[in-house]
């Protein structure tokens, strides 16, 4: 089969907050414990972000480095796409942080609210743009400070997320590889399972809305879990009927990072051997929007994925927002 490539991924990189929170430190603080974490989850360490430091800190530090891999200048960037759903401020766009930080003067930047999709929806817009011609260097990141927005005192959530950001730069293909497709969808009937309520117009800051703690993140996990097998395996099926390519020949499946069972059934569905999906769940916990290119970033780093491997990309996330990307590294 040959592919008509319109873009490809040129730089790509990560960063996350010096400090370390382990299951021990959540068994000092909530009733949990290491094992029911393991088990459960397959976490083990989540990095979270120190007094005062911005989700537009770590997306800078990613971006940085993503665009010296590129070997360009911040000033040869087009657009700045961030999928967040933690800005460092309720408005403006934290993509616009990111410009000034990193002197992209001349780049459009804009945020998008895709939840754990995020990347994967900036990736799909930066392959449209390019597609059109209408832009050239386009920088995609997801980031995320989830510790700001997550209630220490529920065990049921407060194990799960961690700090981080991933950044890539997005070029035209040299015509041998790049992005084959991508699919992404929405299920709004389930936008309640995964939801912060509060800070928004329906429940504005008040003394009310703080003390029903409607400004932390809530989830329905079992709820949660059910639609991320089925929606993530339904859009994996997909993606390879539409591009006729199977499993084997896929190198590796890199998913969005938030549970090893979910990991494993998506896995299982589109008969991938675990030794060909990344998992680094244990190291990070679930970054939202950054655990796709973090994972990417290591994978690459650690020469499972290498230039011209074919590479899966799936997430879903808070919405419901689903994604998968299919790209030849
Ligand atoms: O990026 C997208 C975001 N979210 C996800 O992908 C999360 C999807 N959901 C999940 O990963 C899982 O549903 C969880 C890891 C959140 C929970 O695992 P579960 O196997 O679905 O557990 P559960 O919610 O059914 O809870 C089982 C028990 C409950 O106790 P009881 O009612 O049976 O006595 C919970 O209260 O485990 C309890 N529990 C805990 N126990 C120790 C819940 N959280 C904890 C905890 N430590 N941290």
């Amino acid at each position: 089969m040959t592919y008509q490539y319109k873009s490809m991924i040129t730089g790509l990189a990560f960063s996350v907050p010096k400090k370390k929170m382990t299951n021990a430190d959540f068994e000092k603080i909530v009733d949990t414990t290491d094992e029911w974490i393991t088990e459960r989850t397959g976490m083990k360490v989540r990095y979270i972000g120190e007094e005062g430091q911005v989700t537009s800190d770590i997306c800078t530090e990613a971006a940085q480095k993503a665009i010296a891999e590129a070997g360009i200048s911040p000033l040869d960037i087009d657009i700045i796409i961030l999928g967040t759903i933690t800005g460092d401020v309720g408005f403006p766009a934290t993509a616009c942080f990111v410009q000034d930080k990193l002197g992209a003067e001349n780049a459009a930047a804009f945020d998008i609210s895709a939840a754990c999709s995020g990347f994967l929806y900036g990736l799909t817009i930066a392959d449209a743009f390019i597609s059109t011609g209408m832009y050239k260097n386009i920088l995609v990141m997801g980031g995320e400070m989830l510790s700001r927005i997550i209630d220490y005192t529920d065990r049921r959530t407060c194990v799960l997320f961690g700090d981080g950001a991933g950044a890539a730069i997005v070029q035209p293909s040299d015509g041998n590889r790049g992005i084959i497709k991508s699919i992404i969808r929405s299920d709004g009937r389930l936008a309640e399972l995964l939801i912060r309520p509060g800070c928004g117009s329906k429940y504005p800051a008040s003394q009310e809305m703080i003390d029903k703690k409607l400004h932390f993140l809530q989830m329905a996990g079992q709820e949660v879990f059910k639609a991320a097998v089925k929606s993530m395996g339904d859009v994996a099926v997909d993606i390879l009927e539409q591009t006729q390519l199977t499993s084997e020949e896929l190198a590796l499946l890199v998913p969005h990072q938030a549970n090893h069972r979910i990991i494993s059934a998506l896995a299982k569905r589109i008969k991938m051997p675990m030794e060909k999906v990344f998992i680094n769940v244990e190291r990070y916990g679930n970054t939202s929007a950054a655990t796709i290119p973090i994972a990417m970033t290591e994978a690459r780093d650690e020469g499972k994925l290498k230039r011209d491997d074919y590479c899966l990309l799936v997430s879903f996330g808070g919405g419901f927002t689903v994604g998968a990307v299919l790209l030849k590294y």
